[in-house]
């Protein structure tokens, strides 16, 4: 038996009696480490091939690569079993670990009414083609009202009461002593948006038409609240600019969104109303979600729920963007996003959105 055939041997039998004796992962490991790893005895000893004769290469070259499967995988069985029984002894062991015990309760969150109600409503109008817009929380005079055909002093801005923000960002209400927007320009006049309708304005400045839009967010009216009145609430915008727009695109648009909404029976009617940014305007009601229009408490025995704001885009309304009337015309509505889901969920004062009680919120 030559040298090199006695170091296989060797490497063998150290090999098959530590696995068989040993009971210590940390020992098998360091026994693989020494014999297969890098520097391991088996490892060197291939390296060493090179120095055989031709014919001592093909025998011991494969005897040798055998013996390093079979220790691979003798190791590699022993290491298990060792692992197997190790996690039985600590399970075992720990006395404190019952594995019958039913697991820890994880409490899972959901969305708040209101994000859900906004899903669904943002949901049924991008079906329907329109693109999602933002504009700022703190607006100018000029996109809250002015471009929207609200010059000052016009009796319109009292429907729509708001917060003044001053350069120095104090809060100031209109009512406060010394404030006067003709003080300052109507771009350099800050106030909190009374309602969402300014993204209508700063979108038509950046795009060109046609274009279909709708713009969710926060609104904030100096009101005094109760509960169908909050200071902060949320409102959906919908602005369509095309050839042509009719009251009758308007109709049919808001028709198949209260109905993705409220159910597929669901019928709209229209009531003329005013709005400075559109001309004609309306009011859009739902037939009641509680009596299907038979007439209950909700909808005061009318049948109909009170939705929408809507109407055709007023013609100084493009002008003050650069649209020329003549070629384009289009709608705009807005919606509340507090009343459809007092609606949806029957919820009757709007204060409970806001005050984060999970004993309301988990019910939805
Ligand atoms: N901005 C109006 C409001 O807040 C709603 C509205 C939007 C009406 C668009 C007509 C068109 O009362």
């Amino acid at each position: 038996m030559s040298a090199w055939e006695k170091k296989l041997r060797s490497i063998e039998e150290t090999c098959a009696q530590t696995v068989s004796k040993t009971k210590d992962l940390k020992k098998l490991e360091s026994l693989r480490i020494n014999v297969l790893g890098r520097k391991g005895r088996l490892t060197l000893l291939l390296k060493s091939i090179k120095d055989l004769s031709l014919k001592e290469r093909r025998v011991l070259g494969l005897k040798a690569n055998q013996l390093k499967d079979s220790l691979e995988s003798l190791i590699g069985k022993k290491k298990e079993e060792l692992s197997l029984s190790d996690l039985q002894n600590k399970l075992q062991s720990s006395a404190s670990f019952d594995p019958t015990l039913p697991a820890y309760f994880f409490r899972q969150g959901h969305l708040h009414p209101l994000t859900q109600t906004l899903d669904r409503l943002t949901g049924a109008l991008t079906q329907l083609g329109f693109s999602w817009a933002d504009g700022p929380l703190v607006e100018t005079d000029y996109y809250n009202f002015e471009a929207l055909n609200i010059p000052p002093d016009h009796p319109a801005r009292d429907m729509q009461d708001t917060f003044y923000v001053s350069p120095k960002s104090e809060v100031l209400s209109p009512k406060s002593p010394g404030h006067r927007t003709s003080d300052i320009g109507p771009r350099t006049t800050y106030l909190m948006r009374t309602h969402t309708s300014p993204v209508q304005i700063r979108k038509m400045e950046s795009t060109r038409p046609p274009l279909r839009i709708i713009a969710p967010g926060k609104v904030f009216r100096h009101e005094a609240v109760d509960a169908t009145h909050s200071a902060v609430f949320h409102q959906i915008e919908g602005l369509a600019i095309d050839h042509q727009v009719s009251m009758a695109d308007l109709k049919g648009t808001l028709h198949l969104f209260m109905q993705h909404v409220f159910g597929p029976q669901t019928e709209i009617r229209f009531r003329p109303s005013y709005f400075p940014f559109t001309e004609p305007s309306a009011e859009v009601d739902v037939q009641c979600h509680f009596c299907h229009g038979g007439g209950c408490s909700v909808c005061k025995k009318s049948g109909w729920l009170e939705m929408l704001g809507a109407g055709l885009v007023h013609p100084h309304v493009l002008k003050n963007v650069g649209y020329d009337p003549d070629l384009w015309s289009g709608f705009a509505f807005g919606i509340g996003v507090e009343r459809v889901a007092m609606i949806l969920f029957g919820i009757q004062d709007i204060r409970m959105f806001y005050e984060n009680d999970l004993r309301f919120l988990e019910q939805f």
